[in-house]
């Protein structure tokens, strides 16, 4: 038995997150609000069978009990791997102690922080750093921010960091990982950072996982800033620039401002605005959400965007709905950004950031200057851009609130209003994982008829008889989903006992397979008759989708065919193929 699977025979899923989380049984399985989002409704699944977790709400994420641990104390895996040893009372072997993967990783963090110390380095104690000092002195940033940040300069030539890195003995190809190194086609190798301020990127563990570095000219033919490219451990979006030196004042005053830039960050943190952090020029994704949600329960976005026509900024806002966050927006009215603001006017910049709207006032507001009040075309065009977001909003004073508002500027019914928005929110009505969070509304008709078949499949007391039913309906290759194309596959040939399926998968398939295992069908399980009816009921609907599916792909061919025998053909296969739909619709019936 590998430590692993020794760790997990010691601790029990149920006992350890028990502890953290109230758990109730709900069936054969245990149920809880999710701990990794806000909710009203319990979609995290417990299994204490096979002794694993999902969340089947905004997560839509699961795992065993190291997946459970790495999200609840965001560690890496290693880390999680050496606390549940350490209560199970496993001793770790040097194998698992030198992880691959993590060696790989501690190998990155170490020329990271090399890299850093070394540009730090250059920018306040060498002449070569020259520039780099007077162009951050012009930027009025003082030397204990430049400390602080661990802010430095890149020299200009060409091989620079890469002559000192190798002389500290580290290998070309671990270099060229850690993207401060390129490697060019025919194999000789440069510095990606030149001539340009340097940012340090740490993640909020205090580890640098990257870097930027800003060019010193007004007008540069090369971009303006340059970021470490994705690697095993800089993954862009997950992080936000100064969270770091920061987090400590965001907890303290339950609020983060969030800002476009770096230079924003050190201006602001100079001035005392020290709850800040910056995007770096993108929209916030789910991953900072849920980094800013440890921190706290506020955030003030300050910097220009168009957020109601942006769709990123639109899956942030909603997003932050499901985090339970309160997203404020404030107008930045002496410059252009933060940095610049401070320079003209502190005072003004500190009101400024005290003085926020509502996101859906400022969503609302921003519509309306873009498509003005003119006909009810404008109108339509507005509400149908604003009443995504209305309907996303959990608390229904505050909903209520704005559907007036909404009403009251566009001069129509809030009745009208609500009509759309439950419109917006209508949901398929398969009781596919029987719980409203789940996001049925987003998901395709077909991709959640194969989810649930599949629930049916491996739910039911012989999933092997079940898989021969389905595959005398549709063939394996209909199946859209290729997870579960590969699962039903997989269970096609599987000769063993049922219990031991799981062990056989590959492991990009095992989440498809646990939440289909874990997913709320309780109810039809344990009568038989149910069972069937709904189970054919759903290989009818699948089947008539896959034919529908045919019909167009013929009605394509159709139209490039220029042969009048293809064209019979063609045509005989939709007679056919409507013939089988209108059998099902009889069978229904
Ligand atoms: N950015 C980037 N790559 C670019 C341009 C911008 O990563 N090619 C990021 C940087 O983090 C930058 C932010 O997007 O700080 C916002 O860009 P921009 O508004 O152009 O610059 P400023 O933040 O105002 O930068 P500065 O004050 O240094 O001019
Ligand atoms: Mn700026």
């Amino acid at each position: 038995m590998s430590e692993i699977e020794e760790i997990k025979e010691k601790i029990d899923i149920i006992e350890f997150i028990g502890e953290l989380i109230p758990l109730k049984k709900s069936g054969r399985n245990y149920v809880a609000n999710c701990p990794f989002h806000s909710e009203k409704t319990p979609s995290f699944v417990v299994s204490p069978e096979r002794q694993i977790w999902h969340c089947f709400g905004a997560c839509n994420e699961g795992g065993d009990i190291f997946k459970f641990l790495m999200k609840w104390e965001n560690l890496e895996f290693f880390d999680a791997l050496k606390e549940l040893a350490k209560k199970a009372g496993v001793k770790l072997s040097r194998l698992n102690i030198e992880d691959k993967n993590w060696k790989a990783k501690s190998k990155l963090y170490e020329i990271n922080h090399l890299t850093s110390e070394y540009y730090h380095y250059l920018l306040t104690s060498h002449k070569s750093g020259q520039k780099g000092l007077n162009y951050f002195k012009n930027r009025r940033i003082s030397d204990k921010i430049i400390k602080t940040f661990m802010l430095g300069y890149a020299p200009m030539g060409w091989r620079n960091l890469f002559s000192y890195l190798k002389k500290k003995g580290y290998q070309n190809d671990d270099l060229e990982k850690s993207g401060v190194v390129i490697k060019t086609r025919d194999g000789n190798y440069y510095d990606r950072f030149r001539g340009r301020i340097m940012f340090t990127l740490f993640d909020h563990r205090d580890n640098i996982i990257g870097f930027s570095g800003r060019t010193l000219e007004a007008n540069p033919k090369e971009a303006k800033y340059i970021n470490s490219p994705e690697t095993l451990i800089y993954h862009k979006g997950k992080n936000l620039f100064g969270l770091n030196a920061t987090r400590e004042e965001v907890r303290k005053k339950n609020q983060i401002i969030i800002c476009e830039g770096e230079f924003d960050v050190l201006s602001a943190f100079q001035n005392g605005i020290g709850n800040i952090a910056a995007v770096k020029g993108t929209a916030l994704t789910f991953d900072q959400l849920r980094l800013i949600k440890r921190y706290c329960d506020e955030i003030i976005l300050a910097f220009d965007m168009d957020i109601a026509g942006n769709l990123a900024a639109k899956r942030a806002i909603e997003m932050a709905e499901d985090f339970s966050l309160n997203i404020k927006v404030a107008r930045i009215t002496s410059g252009k950004d933060i940095d610049e603001a401070i320079k003209k006017d502190l005072s003004a910049t500190i009101k400024d950031l005290k003085k926020t709207s509502s996101i859906y006032d400022f969503i609302i507001n921003s519509s309306l200057f873009r498509y003005p009040l003119e006909d009810p075309f404008s109108k339509k065009r507005i509400a149908s851009e604003i009443i995504p977001f209305l309907a996303k909003i959990q608390n229904y004073i505050l909903k209520n609130h704005f559907v007036k508002k909404l009403a009251e500027v566009l001069d129509v019914s809030e009745e009208s209003i609500n009509f759309e928005i439950e419109k917006n929110t209508k949901k398929i009505s398969f009781p596919v994982f029987g719980n409203k969070e789940t996001n049925l509304n987003t998901q395709k008709r077909d991709e959640v008829l194969e989810e649930y078949l599949l629930a049916l499949i491996v739910q039911s007391k012989n999933p092997k008889e079940r898989l021969a039913f389905t595959l005398d309906n549709l063939a394996v290759d209909d199946i859209m989903n290729l997870s579960i194309r590969k699962i039903l596959s997989e269970l096609l040939n599987f000769k063993n006992e049922i219990s031991k399926f799981d062990k056989t998968l590959p492991a990009e398939v095992l989440e498809t397979y646990n939440k289909a295992y874990l997913s709320n069908i309780a109810l039809i399980a344990v009568d038989d008759k149910k069972f069937n009816a709904e189970f054919q009921k759903v290989i009818w609907e699948l089947k008539k989708i896959i034919l529908k599916r045919k019909l167009n792909e013929i009605s394509t061919k159709i139209k490039s065919a220029e042969d009048d025998k293809i064209l019979l053909e063609l045509n005989s296969d939709i007679k056919k193929i409507l013939d089988q739909i209108q059998k099902i619709e009889k069978k229904k019936t």
